[in-house]
């Protein structure tokens, strides 16, 4: 199978794309495809009930949705398919397919899903592709960790890679560091809106109103992020500077030292490292 993603200026085509799981994750890759304005996207969908559809066609409505009974004709009907069902779905569902995979692109998000385990469900035409892509996907901002298995040709994997550039930055990893990507990358987002919440309380208790903060907040960080990105900058530098002995930030960094929330963070990262870890040998 060949597609080809054009560059901008190039005639449009339509790239035929089948969603098998139509949940929060399916919803964020189809929204970040459609921003793309250099290829046009045909996009189906499927899913186990109607209201996980419903949500997927509100969100993204020109696409077309099948019940859990079509995946094989999805598969069959598609381009490039992207695995979204739940990690301990994934082998029936490649099961049922089997048959339609006969050189079909497989990209599978599902956490923990080895790319030994669905190379051996599909047929062996079929090129398997394990991601890991995050929320901002949608944006055309998200990080797409990615590893490939066997059966790539050198120009298909640039494909595969122009591919998950559409939502991002693509990465090509060894697959041994999916259970640590997946900590990082796939789990980043919710943890900086889990920082930020607080944040966003504060400001509001304090008069601001919450499209105000949220707009200064969101600069703030994203600024922090630029600074880093644009310079040779440490992040413990970047502390240092902010800190002068006395003043306003060397009095919250204080309290977050006593109150050992570097450690408390660790905890955290440890507890998703040993879920994501118990996933991958499951
Ligand atoms: N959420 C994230 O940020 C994220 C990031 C990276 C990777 N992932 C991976 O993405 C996968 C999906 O996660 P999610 O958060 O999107 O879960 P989700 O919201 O629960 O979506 C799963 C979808 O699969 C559907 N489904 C279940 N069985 C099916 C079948 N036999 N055929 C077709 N569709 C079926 C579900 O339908 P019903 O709802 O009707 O049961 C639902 O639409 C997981 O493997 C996860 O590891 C998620």
């Amino acid at each position: 199978m060949e597609v080809v993603l054009r560059k901008g200026g190039q005639d449009r085509m339509g790239i035929k794309i089948g969603f098998l799981g139509a949940g929060r994750i399916a919803r964020a890759l189809a929204q970040g495809l459609l921003r793309d304005r250099e290829n046009s996207w045909d996009l189906v969908a499927s899913t186990r009930t109607r209201e996980s559809g419903e949500a997927f066609v509100k969100a993204v409505p020109r696409a077309r949705l099948y019940p859990q009974e079509r995946n094989r004709e999805l598969v069959q009907e598609s381009d490039i398919v992207f695995l979204c069902v739940k990690p301990r779905e994934v082998v029936g569902v490649l099961r049922q397919v089997r048959p339609a995979t006969v050189g079909k692109w497989i990209v599978s998000v599902a956490a923990g899903v080895s790319l030994a385990s669905m190379v051996e469900e599909v047929d062996p035409s079929a090129r398997i592709l394990r991601a890991m892509p995050n929320l901002p996907s949608l944006v055309g901002q998200g990080v797409t960790p990615y590893c490939l298995g066997p059966g790539w040709s050198a120009s298909d994997r640039e494909q595969a890679k122009k591919l998950l550039e559409r939502f991002g930055v693509a990465v090509e990893l060894e697959e041994r560091f999916f259970p640590l990507v997946t900590v990082l990358a796939g789990c980043g987002p919710a943890y900086f809106c889990a920082f930020l919440i607080p944040l966003l309380e504060f400001a509001t208790e304090r008069g601001l109103s919450a499209p105000e903060a949220r707009r200064m907040l969101l600069s703030t960080f994203s600024g922090a992020a630029e600074l880093l990105k644009q310079t040779e900058l440490d992040p413990a530098e970047v502390v240092h500077e902010s800190r002068t002995p006395g003043g306003i930030t060397n009095a919250a960094i204080t309290v977050l030292e006593q109150k050992e929330w570097q450690a408390t963070l660790r905890s955290a990262l440890d507890a998703a490292w040993s879920r994501a870890k118990t996933l991958e040998e499951s």
